[in-house]
């Protein structure tokens, strides 16, 4: 599994590309596809091909690297900051992107002076660098995250946060891979997540392939499940958490921590600290994405099953309250509230 998933983003044999899964075509088929040039790259992650906090920040990495082998030493700089600007102007929930497209940017104007293909060349070692940091803090969140849950749980999930949404394992799916490696019978709920059914098109492929008992469930049956006591942990992913332990996550999630609070089964979010943004005092700062209506009204059907032309609200993320977080699961650990306490200190 975990090997399968390291190919998720890489660079093309000869460097000169990006190379992802198109996840918009899982679970039918596993295609690779290798982008070059500045506006495929932004139509991949406009159009989730790649999608997913870390794993977006870890393709725009390589992106930038890949763009800067085409600029002439005259150009250099203005070229490398109007793609960066481009491709952070894509989407602007996950904190990720714009963290490690600056972080490449700002490696580049700290050379300023240096040959072009020295800068060129500590690109391509920063971006290795992104990506082998996100595979480490996926293990460690992944083994924090098993240490809360017991041998027969069953978790409810929300989105992908699996390695197609990171590198390696990812977050949220994190301690359920672990567990299937160590053999632990751990078993999950699989919120389809509507609109864009990232839960039923790669999460239920994902644990599918690692061998993980699920079962597919639509969004509005979570409540149901909970109050039968079928589900002990609710385990989700982030895509921005505020200095305040607010977490922008896919649309749904703060529903289904709603219904968890009401049950009283524990909320765990996953996410390195990559993801968070101590820039941001509270959820309310995290700006949302909104999306295309058609994603509401057609896509995934065989006929439109609204009315053409009905106005559609597609807001991509919703934010869950501090105050329905039971724990936030890092690679530092895990930690409890007063967030904006404990975050600042492990964090700021
Ligand atoms: O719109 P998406 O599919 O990019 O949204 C992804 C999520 O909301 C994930 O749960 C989040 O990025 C965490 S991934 C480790």
């Amino acid at each position: 599994m975990s090997g399968q998933n390291a190919k998720n983003i890489a660079l093309s044999s000869d460097g000169s590309a990006v190379r992802i899964i198109d996840q918009t075509l899982l679970p039918g088929q596993l295609e690779y596809i290798e982008l070059r040039d500045r506006e495929a790259m932004y139509e991949a992650v406009k159009m989730l091909r790649v999608r997913g906090a870390p794993a977006i920040g870890i393709f725009a990495a390589y992106c930038v690297y890949v763009l800067a082998q085409g600029y002439g030493e005259a150009e250099f700089f203005s070229r490398l900051d109007a793609d960066c600007a481009y491709l952070i102007s894509c989407r602007p929930t996950a904190v990720n992107l714009s963290r490690q497209v600056n972080r490449m940017r700002a490696l580049a104007h700290g050379m300023t002076g240096a040959p072009t293909a020295d800068i060129v060349s500590a690109l391509g070692r920063e971006a290795k660098a992104i990506h082998e940091q996100d595979v480490a803090m996926c293990r460690a969140i992944s083994e924090e995250g098993l240490s809360l849950l017991h041998p027969g749980d069953t978790v409810l999930t929300h989105c992908n946060a699996g390695p197609l949404a990171t590198s390696e394992y990812g977050t949220g799916l994190g301690p359920l891979l672990l567990a299937a490696e160590r053999g632990m019978d751990i078993r999950a709920y699989v919120d389809e997540t509507r609109p864009l059914l990232q839960g039923a098109r790669l999460t239920a492929w994902e644990l599918q392939n690692a061998g993980i008992d699920c079962t597919l469930i639509c969004d509005n049956m979570a409540a149901l499940a909970m109050a039968q006591g079928r589900i002990q942990a609710v385990l989700a992913g982030c895509d921005r958490m505020a200095a305040n332990g607010d977490a922008a996550n896919k649309i749904g999630t703060s529903g289904a921590a709603i219904i968890a609070r009401h049950y009283g089964v524990p909320v765990y979010i996953l996410l390195p600290s990559s993801t968070i943004d101590l820039a941001c005092p509270t959820g309310a700062d995290i700006p949302i994405e909104e999306r295309d209506g058609e994603e509401i009204r057609s896509l995934w059907y065989a006929q439109p099953m609204a009315p053409a032309g009905i106005r559609c609200w597609d807001p991509a993320f919703d934010v869950t309250d501090h105050s329905l977080i039971t724990a936030i699961v890092t690679e530092k650990g895990v930690i409890y509230p007063p967030y904006d306490v404990n975050l600042k200190k492990l964090f700021g």
